[in-house]
């Protein structure tokens, strides 16, 4: 039930209309060139009307990263680290549940359901750029965390994933018959090296919420998906302390922060049932299966999938864009 009235929906759609678009992915819908990054037109709506209604509160957590840069990670350890003293292992909602249902996303749901807040999780998981968040999120003591991850790597994922949404794999989708053919490798990344990828161009994602965690360093969280691989106990307990709830001595002996560590770890979530058999809607649009959000984890994947030749370009891209940024490539 959309909760915005008919003619506010209808004023959007129209601004949504007049927007640059392109039919380049193939995909679900076209994207539209929305305040300088790309975007589907059912997404935008809802970054317009959070833009012009949502109200950010100070208790706030938004959880902020590109497509395929290790959302489903990071929601799942916040979650994890929130709700610890309110459920043992054995009952946390993530045994049975992909987290991207156990919260709600802010341009998927705003406006949609009556509010995108869970009762009793903060946490509030977002795409959009930093300088398209809404007013009140910037303006808000409310925190951010942001995770990126090295770009030769999320564009191996985020191709990966446009084949299972491409796929027959896919299922049953109500706006289209016929799943797309998925796109060759080559041509996906010509349009991932012009800035034609979702919320992207991916760089100016990473570097507007680079700049404000620089800005604003007790509010914005900057984490990369490397880092977290490598020592994830220790951004478990960063984490736990910048959303502030901070483990006890006790909780550290006890070892919450490794149950939580183990919990959440890419072998763990991809073996439960839900994450195996599971099938994730979203407004009639999109309709895949649970297991494409865990495809392998690695870091370094890409040496298997791009030739030195697309690395170098990508690489070069970065390296130009990032310069002066003080944030490596
Ligand atoms: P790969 O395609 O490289 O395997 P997102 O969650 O933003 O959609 O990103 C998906 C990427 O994160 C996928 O990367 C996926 O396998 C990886 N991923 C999912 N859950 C993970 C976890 N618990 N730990 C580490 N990586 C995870």
């Amino acid at each position: 039930t959309q909760v915005v009235s008919p003619e506010t929906l209808e004023r959007v759609r129209e601004i949504i209309s007049t927007l640059p678009s392109d039919n380049c992915w193939k995909h679900v819908q076209p994207f539209c060139l929305y305040q300088g990054f790309w975007c589907y037109p059912f997404l935008l709506e809802g970054v317009i009307l959070a833009q012009e209604f949502f109200k950010a509160e100070p208790s706030d957590i938004f959880l902020c990263t590109p497509p395929k840069h290790g959302t489903t990670w990071i929601k799942a350890l916040t979650i994890a680290i929130v709700t610890r003293t309110r459920f043992d292992r054995s009952m946390s909602p993530l045994l049975s549940n992909l987290p991207h249902d156990i919260l709600h996303h802010l341009e998927e749901d705003f406006g949609k359901k009556p509010d995108v807040r869970v009762p009793g999780l903060p946490l509030i998981p977002t795409h959009i750029p930093y300088d398209s968040l809404p007013k009140s999120v910037k303006d808000s003591d409310c925190k951010i965390v942001y995770v990126r991850r090295e770009i030769k790597d999320a564009f191996t994922s985020e191709y990966n994933f446009s084949i299972s949404l491409s796929s027959k794999d896919r299922g049953e989708c109500h706006d289209y018959d016929e799943p797309s053919e998925s796109m060759p490798l080559e041509e996906a990344f010509e349009l991932f090296c012009e800035g034609k990828s979702l919320y992207g161009p991916c760089w100016d994602h990473i570097l507007g919420y680079w700049k404000a965690s620089l800005e604003r360093p007790g509010r914005v969280l900057f984490l990369k998906y490397e880092d977290l691989k490598k020592d994830t106990a220790f951004y478990v307990k960063k984490l736990a302390e910048f959303m502030g709830y901070p483990f006890s001595m006790e909780e550290e002996q006890e070892g919450v922060v490794q149950k939580i560590v183990d919990l959440c770890s890419f072998e763990n979530l991809s073996s439960l049932e839900v994450n195996k058999t599971g099938t994730f809607h979203r407004q009639g649009l999109l309709r895949f299966p649970n297991k494409s959000f865990f495809r392998k984890g690695e870091v370094g994947d890409w040496k298997n999938h791009l030739t030195p030749e697309m690395a170098e370009r990508l690489d070069k891209i970065m390296k130009d864009k990032l310069i002066g940024s003080g944030l490596s490539f």
